[in-house]
């Protein structure tokens, strides 16, 4: 297989203004590709882009907003030329036992981590399918291959996103049109604040997902997890009983992943701001959720 060049590529990446989004975007400029930063955070996401130089834009985006999010697609093709690329990456984390979550916090995670995703995918299709190339890579989670006690929601989202990607990846065999799924274990964002290393899940950098991204758009594949090894282990423990994959699981700490330091001061701050992604009944307008503060900790449920 030909290594593709990025250069001059457009690529969108939406939640792009921090995280595994704003270090992707910083190694694909590295690269010469043009990048465009969605982030419900406007304000970051200009500055993002402002700070990787190269040809990079930062625009306001909220994902659970579609019609908005249509817009910023055709505002940036407006501006950059047709995207080659779609990096589906917003994402929010909230987490509590499912007892405990309010039906709030229920839709906000299903229509950041899964509706959007959907609707951001059929966007790229439609724009891709018909140029007969492109290339869709969709941000999910080892949490998408496995259940992890106090982030059900989360998990179960992360899942819809795997089997999304799965199943329009078989849509569009002999299209031009590639799709990867990314499965990264825990990465120290501020979206994994305050959660603590277990044996099973030790935290990696966004830059380590950020270079197996930039790696798939060069040699498309499906499947991405990062670490690498995380795929053979996943395939290995599928033929296990369940009860030994739960012994396992236990004594090497990944059933604790998501609920050591889930209630620590750090996680406090991230929680607030995740709970600004508005379910999409309330979505605010995108122009002027750009300084929207983050609500009062306190009042936030998640
Ligand atoms: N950090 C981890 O441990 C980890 C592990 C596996 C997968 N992931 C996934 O990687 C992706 C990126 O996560 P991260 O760790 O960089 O998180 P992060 O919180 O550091 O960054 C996410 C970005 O998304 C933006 N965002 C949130 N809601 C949005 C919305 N409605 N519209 C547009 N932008 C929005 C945020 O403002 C933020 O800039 C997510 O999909 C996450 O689920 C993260």
């Amino acid at each position: 297989m030909t290594v593709r060049s990025l250069a001059g590529k457009v690529v969108v990446i939406t939640g792009g203004g921090r995280g595994i989004g704003a270090a992707t975007a910083r190694m694909l400029v590295d690269d010469g590709a043009c990048v465009a930063i969605g982030d419900v955070d406007g304000e970051l996401a200009a500055r993002t882009a402002g700070q990787l130089g190269g040809q990079a834009i930062g625009l306001p985006l909220n994902v659970i907003d579609h019609a908005g999010f249509t817009a910023f697609l055709d505002k940036v093709e407006q501006q950059l030329g047709p995207i080659d690329v779609l990096i589906n990456n917003a994402g929010i984390m909230p987490l509590a036992n499912l007892d405990e979550e309010s039906d709030e916090a229920t839709a906000r995670i299903i229509a950041v981590n899964l509706s959007a995703v959907i609707h951001g995918t059929r966007e790229a299709v439609r724009r891709m399918k018909p140029r007969g190339s492109g290339h869709i890579v969709n941000i999910a989670s080892m949490a998408g291959k496995l259940g992890v006690p106090g982030g059900a929601t989360y998990c179960a989202t992360k899942h819809g996103v795997v089997g999304l990607s799965e199943a329009v990846h078989l849509e569009l065999r002999g299209t031009g049109v590639d799709v990867s799924c990314v499965m990264p274990t825990i990465v120290r964002t501020e979206l994994s604040a305050g959660l603590k290393d277990t044996r099973m899940s030790a935290m990696i950098e966004a830059e380590d997902v950020a270079r197996a991204i930039v790696e798939v758009l060069r040699k498309p594949r499906f499947d991405v997890y990062v670490p690498k090894y995380l795929g053979p282990v996943t395939n290995i423990t599928r033929v296990f009983p369940r009860r030994l994959t739960e012994l396992i699981g236990r004594l090497g700490g990944a059933d604790r992943a998501l609920s050591t330091g889930v209630h620590s001061p750090e996680r406090a701050a991230y929680e607030a701001r995740a709970a600004a992604s508005a379910p999409a009944a309330s979505a605010p307008d995108p122009e002027r959720q750009t300084t929207a503060s983050a609500p009062d900790p306190e009042r936030i449920e998640a």
